[in-house]
């Protein structure tokens, strides 16, 4: 394959930003490149100088004058869940019960999870997100569904099969097991083929009995390269529930933890009711608190302490969260984080924002040597954001005079109108997407 030269404004992080002035966190070129070869990244720079050292045999893509980032990353969202965005007037356990149920027993059929599947790959690179942590169904043929759609494009996904055997239909019961036994055949079948990453997903306490939580320690422990992912702490109904199902444990945390669940591969979803202990467990142990604030408001569960989280050295990341999440954007997610810790008394900046939506999200994971900055030797997951997409946003960028601002008004007016270009291993995907339309129509 040819080697392709990615011409524009080049944005990437290389620590996390402590301030809206803190230039030092990050590398901009003005008239920048970035050199694919091989689905990875050759070089990073001026563009004049990478165009001269690329050699005459080289595909040019000018993107100018937007800019060049590292693909988005979502950390927690639910690929089964795409059809049950915007389901009505409920929170979080009768929401669950009255929609969510219903549609995840949808995936039992193969044909429908795989239709599912492509579609969900294809609304995440419409959103410039080339790597997402999801759950699928509890359904095997769920998680060969989304591997092979995420494969098909090329794509770094993390996810797996949700465990549940218990408080949930029968239709979505399997039992510690067979949640064991399944889990175990995924991992061998899709763990490190090509670029998949498997996640043990008991969903939440509430849906696994103590026999599906040794299950799951079982789990953890024979496969430490793989993710963990449950919920944790999102909503007060459900703290209640599932402390009152495991007496013996301190709060919601310890549950977790008295299983071996807590390490440095987990994502905790929502984290919200957190006590400073809680957070202290998280610290230790290095597992990750998942802030989804478009499903925090949709769902009218609460605000993420992100300061509490900082101050007590715990790590976080940023998430969608469809279905519960109202988009896959995670733009219009970080404008919803900035909200949310707005009304938390905390401040969220620009910078701040697009580190963690990039190299942020890629340390939680362990990843930043592959994902989430721009340098050599890097996939080349890369994303072409159009600040001036809508007339609004071409008005309001006439008056911006600094980079922190045309980010914020990026991230607070934006929305897939904005992604001009996804690359995913250095394939140019929009264009597929417009012919996988076609075929539809
Ligand atoms: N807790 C357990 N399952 C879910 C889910 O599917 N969505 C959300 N938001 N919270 C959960
Ligand atoms: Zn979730």
């Amino acid at each position: 394959m040819k080697d392709l030269l990615i011409r524009g404004r080049v944005l990437t992080f290389i620590e996390e930003p402590q301030g809206i002035d803190d230039t030092q966190s990050y590398l901009t070129v003005e008239d920048g490149a970035v050199l694919v070869r091989d689905g990875k990244i050759a070089a990073v720079g001026d563009y004049a100088e990478i165009r001269r050292t690329a050699g005459a045999d080289v595909t040019i893509a000018d993107h100018r004058p937007h800019l060049v980032l590292p693909g988005l990353i979502d950390t927690h969202l639910h690929f089964p869940q795409t059809q049950a965005i915007a389901s009505y007037g409920a929170q979080l356990l009768e929401w669950l019960n009255t929609y969510i149920f219903v549609e995840e027993q949808k995936f039992a059929a193969p044909e429908h999870a795989g239709f599912v599947a492509g579609r969900f790959m294809d609304e995440l690179i419409a959103n410039g997100t080339t790597t997402a942590v999801a759950y699928c169904s509890v359904h095997p043929q769920s998680v060969d569904a989304y591997f092979a759609a995420a494969a098909e494009r090329g794509m770094l996904m993390i996810g797996g099969k949700v465990m549940m055997d218990r408080n949930a239909p029968e239709a979505l019961r399997d039992t510690p097991q067979q949640g064991y036994d399944e889990t175990r055949r995924l991992i061998d079948k899709w763990h490190g083929r090509g670029r998949a990453q498997y996640a043990i997903s008991p969903r939440f306490a509430i849906t696994s009995t103590p026999a599906q939580m040794e299950m799951s320690r079982a789990l953890v422990a024979e496969h430490p390269d793989c993710y963990v992912q449950t919920h944790l702490s999102e909503n007060r109904d459900e703290i209640a529930f599932a402390t009152s199902l495991f007496t013996a444990a301190k709060d919601y945390t310890d549950i977790y933890a008295h299983y071996g669940l807590l390490t440095e591969r987990t994502l905790l979803g929502h984290c919200i009711y957190l006590s400073d202990r809680e957070i202290s467990v998280l610290a230790e142990t290095g597992a990750v608190g998942v802030f989804c604030p478009t499903s925090n408001l949709f769902l009218g569960s609460g605000l993420f302490d992100r300061d509490r989280f900082d101050r007590l050295g715990a790590r976080w990341s940023v998430a969608t969260d469809v279905g519960a999440g109202t988009s896959f954007s995670m733009l219009e997610t970080m404008a919803e984080a900035y909200k949310v810790l707005h009304l938390n008394g905390q401040r969220l900046s620009p910078l701040n924002s697009f580190y963690r939506m990039t190299l942020g999200n890629a340390r939680v994971l362990g990843l930043q040597d592959k994902i989430g900055s721009l340098h050599a030797g890097a996939d080349a997951d890369i994303v072409i954001l159009d600040s001036s997409a809508k007339p609004a946003m071409e008005l309001r960028m006439r008056t911006a005079t600094s980079l922190a601002e045309e980010l914020f008004i990026l991230q607070t007016m934006g929305d897939d109108r904005c992604v001009a270009e996804t690359y995913v291993a250095g394939k140019a995907m929009k264009g597929r997407r417009i012919a996988a339309r076609r075929e539809l129509e």
